[in-house]
Formats: C-alpha cells, structure tokens, sequence
C-alpha cells in the first residue's frame, strides 16, 4: 500500500455477464490491495487460470490465487453460506489459502433454503440460475410478514446462531412465495438447513463487523479493485425487466454494496466480448438467428442438452458454410464454448452490437474498455462472406427497429506466442471504429483463455 490516502476503480461487464471479467481482474490484481465484490452471489460463475489448473469462482473475488491481495464481500452481495463454505475448501485445496485475507461484511444478507425452493420453483420463466437470489433481495426488501422477519443478515447468525435459524424457520412456514412445503420439499429444506449449521462453522470466522473496513484502509492507502457480478444489461432496473437479475449491477452501485464512500472512486472499466452470448430468457436484439435461437437454447436448457451434445451432432464447418444465422451462432457456440459455466446451458449467440455498448458507456461513464474473446472473431473467415458482421445503427422501420451491419475483413487467426504482439490490421480497423462509435478508448483484447492471452492496446485519442 502506497503512502496518502488511495483510491478504488470498478470494473463491470457492459453486455449480459460472461464477458470474462474474472480474467481481467486476475490480470489487473497486480496493480491493487484490495479485490472486492458488491452485488450477487452464487449465481456468478467466474472463471480464471491458474498455476492449478482452471478454477471456478462463484462468491469469492476473483483475486484469490493472489496471495498478497485482501479479498472483502461486501454488504451488497448475498451469501449462501453452504456454497461459501464449498468454495472457501476448495480454493484451499488449489492452493488459494484465504485466511487472514478474505472479509466478508456481517451485513450481507444470508440466501435462505427456501428462496433456494422458490427461486427453483418459479425461475424458470425468466431462466433464473436457480441459486434463490430473487427471492432472498425480494425477502430483503418486504423486512416482515405476518409479524415475521424475512431476511437474516451475517450478523443475525454472529449474535445467535440457533435465532437466526429460527428465523429462516419461520420465514419458510409463512413465506410469501406460495411454496407450499410437501414431504419432498421439507425434506429438500431440513437437508439445506442442516447444511448451513455446518457451513457457518467455516465461513463464520471470515465475517467482519467493521462497517468502515474498506474506507480505514483506503484512508491508509489501500488501492481498490470492485469487481462486479452479472453485467449493466441485466440490472434490475436499468436491464430489461423482467428478465434481469435482482441487484445493480452498475459501476455507481459498488460504493453502495462495496461499503466505501464514492469519493475514493477514480475509474470505470467496461468488460466487452467480441462475440456477445446471454443466458436465460429476454431481449437480445443482436441474437444470431434471432427467436428461434432463443427457443433453441431454452428447449436444449430444459432438455439438458449442452456441449457434448452439440459438438457430437453438429458439423461445425457445414454450419459456418451455410451462411444461415441461426446456423453461424450455433457453430460460434461450439468453437467459442459459450456454455453456462454452472448450469452448462447453451447460451444464446449474438453480434457485437454498437449502438447499446454506446448506450451503456453513457450511461455509466465508463472510461475504458477491454475486449475479450478477440480471437473468435477469426471463425467469420469460414462464411461464405467471409467478413466480421456487426450492428453499427439501428433504424426505425415498420415492424421495429432494424440492425443495420457494418462488415469488416477477416483475418488470419492470432499467434499470440509471438513477439513483440502484434495486431492484424483488419481487426485493429475494427476495434478503432469500435471506439469512434461507442466513445470509449479500448485499453487491451482478449484473444485467448489463459492469464497470457490479453495484449494491450493503445487508445486512439477519442472524445
Ligand atoms: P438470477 O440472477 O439467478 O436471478 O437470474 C436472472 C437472470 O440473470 C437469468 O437470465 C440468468 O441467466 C442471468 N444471470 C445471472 N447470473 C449471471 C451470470 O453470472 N452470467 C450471465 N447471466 C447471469
């Protein structure tokens, strides 16, 4: 930590989560103290390399394979205090030790069996990741009913643990989401409340009351990196309801969920991937093959059908060379591995859309963007056209707005092991009118999985 008082930054993805933000973060740790999380839960599934092999993260900041860096959860973020525990062994056993360095704010509210119920009973309409989030942010903001408590914060179980259970009792014999508890449900909820006893044993000790922890060691210096979790298009106010998850999701929101005054914010940084995908129900104006993609990937969710599948009865050239859109998404799908990374779920494919990176760069003064899977922009050269689509306009036409596709050359696919990196011409024509059009310099592309696979860029002076 430097001397003086220090500063925060907030990195968000722009699009519909899964742009590769752990990988990011991961890669910037370096230049930080402190990666915090301030919204979400389990329903994150962040990826990263490490000296281990890949290791999946779903509440825990993706700092944690830096052994010097303070990991903080903020009070923004809810707990599933079973699947933190699962997560905090397994890290472990990667060789993550988080002890001393991870705190977890005592004010986080806890996920309770019975939104897990819920969220697993009635999520399916908007494709929910089944991890109760909804319910437990709704049960968040009801407080009470029928004279009983609906939310349970960390601090609840710090003061009385067999109370704070007592509480979750209750609140599922009188919850508000019609859940009625039959046998096989009761047995479902003593099985995860049993399981939250012997998990607040490991995750109890990493809970911290200080209110003002983050704001005492940025005072002292501390540089902060918030990490947050889904992305800006799925906000649950500025996404498109209802098909959008139950926090903020936006750069403004870490200084409310990350518990640190927003006068030590100094940046915003935007996540991008060049080949957009979404998981779950709701609009997603630039989807490769449009609604029958859409019903495609909610039929295969239902139907468990994901990667294996797809790769075994798919031949993926003979999609490419169709030059059909439903077809150029589904073999995106399979050569990019857009799969959920909890659930498997084939996602939805779609162009990178300018017109709404634009949007959300205004709408959350983002001052910098990296672009990640660069690399699978090369896939486009098996079309017939042979040309990188993307949506540069939209226009107003009878039935709707209308995309209107800018194509850009392809080119050959990246050899990232070479020296000095360099970028092929065609894909740097791309990625500065990128910037002229969304206003926002590019800082560094991904073209790769691994912590090696990013090159740095050097922004055109935009605006
Ligand atoms: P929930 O957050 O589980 O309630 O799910 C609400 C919507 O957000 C669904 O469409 C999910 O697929 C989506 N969602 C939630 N978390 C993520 C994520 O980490 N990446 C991408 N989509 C997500």
């Amino acid at each position: 930590m430097e001397g003086g008082s220090g500063y925060s930054d907030v990195l968000v993805g722009l699009q519909y989560g899964d742009e590769g933000k752990a990988k990011i973060v991961d890669i910037l740790a370096d230049q930080y103290d402190i990666i915090a999380r301030f919204n979400g839960g389990a329903n994150a599934g962040h990826t990263v390399d490490t000296p281990h092999g890949c290791a999946r993260l779903m509440q825990v900041p993706s700092g944690a394979f830096h052994p010097g860096k303070v990991l903080y959860i903020g009070s923004g973020c809810v707990v599933n205090i079973e699947k933190l525990a699962a997560e905090i062994s397994a890290l472990s056993a990667q060789g993550a030790d988080l002890d001393g360095r991870l705190f977890i704010s005592h004010r986080c509210v806890v996920v309770q069996p019975i939104h897990i119920l819920a969220d697993r009973a009635q999520g399916q309409d908007i494709g929910t990741t089944g991890n109760g989030i909804g319910p437990c942010y709704a049960d968040l903001a009801a407080r009470m009913r029928r004279g009983v408590r609906t939310t349970v914060q960390l601090r609840d179980m710090l003061a009385d643990e067999d109370n704070a259970i007592s509480l979750m009792q209750a609140n599922s014999d009188s919850n508000g989401f019609h859940v009625t508890l039959d046998e096989s449900t009761e047995a479902a909820w003593v099985k995860l409340l049993a399981s939250t006893r012997s998990a607040w044993k490991v995750v109890r000790k990493f809970v911290s009351d200080d209110d003002l922890f983050l704001s005492g060691k940025v005072e002292n210096g501390a540089r902060v990196l918030f990490e947050g979790a889904q992305s800006v298009m799925l906000d649950v106010v500025q996404g498109d309801q209802p098909f959008v998850t139950s926090s903020h999701t936006g750069p403004a929101y870490a200084y409310v969920g990350g518990d640190l005054p927003c006068k030590f914010h100094r940046k915003s940084i935007g996540i991008l991937k060049a080949v957009v995908s979404r998981v779950g129900a709701g609009p997603f104006a630039a989807e490769l093959g449009g609604a029958r993609s859409a019903r495609y990937c909610a039929d295969a969710a239902t139907n468990g059908i994901g990667r294996d599948e797809e790769r075994e009865r798919i031949n993926v050239d003979a999609l490419f060379a169709s030059g059909d859109d439903f077809d150029v998404g589904m073999g995106l799908r399979v050569l990019t591995g857009e799969y959920g990374t909890g659930s498997g779920r084939p996602r939805r494919i779609g162009l990178l859309d300018l017109p709404q990176i634009r949007h959300v760069v205004a709408r959350h003064g983002i001052d910098e963007l990296f672009i990640n899977k660069c690399d699978c922009l090369t896939y486009f050269s098996k079309t017939p056209k042979r040309v990188v689509p993307v949506i540069a306009e939209y226009h107003a036409g009878p039935a709707g707005l209308r995309p209107v596709i800018a194509e850009y050359p392809t080119f050959p696919p990246l050899d990232i092991h070479s020296r000095p990196h360099t970028i092929p011409a065609s894909l740097e024509e791309l990625l500065r009118s990128i910037e002229q059009s969304v206003g926002c310099p590019i800082v560094g592309i991904g073209v790769g999985p691994g912590r090696a696979d990013n090159i740095s860029f050097t922004p055109s002076p935009v605006h």
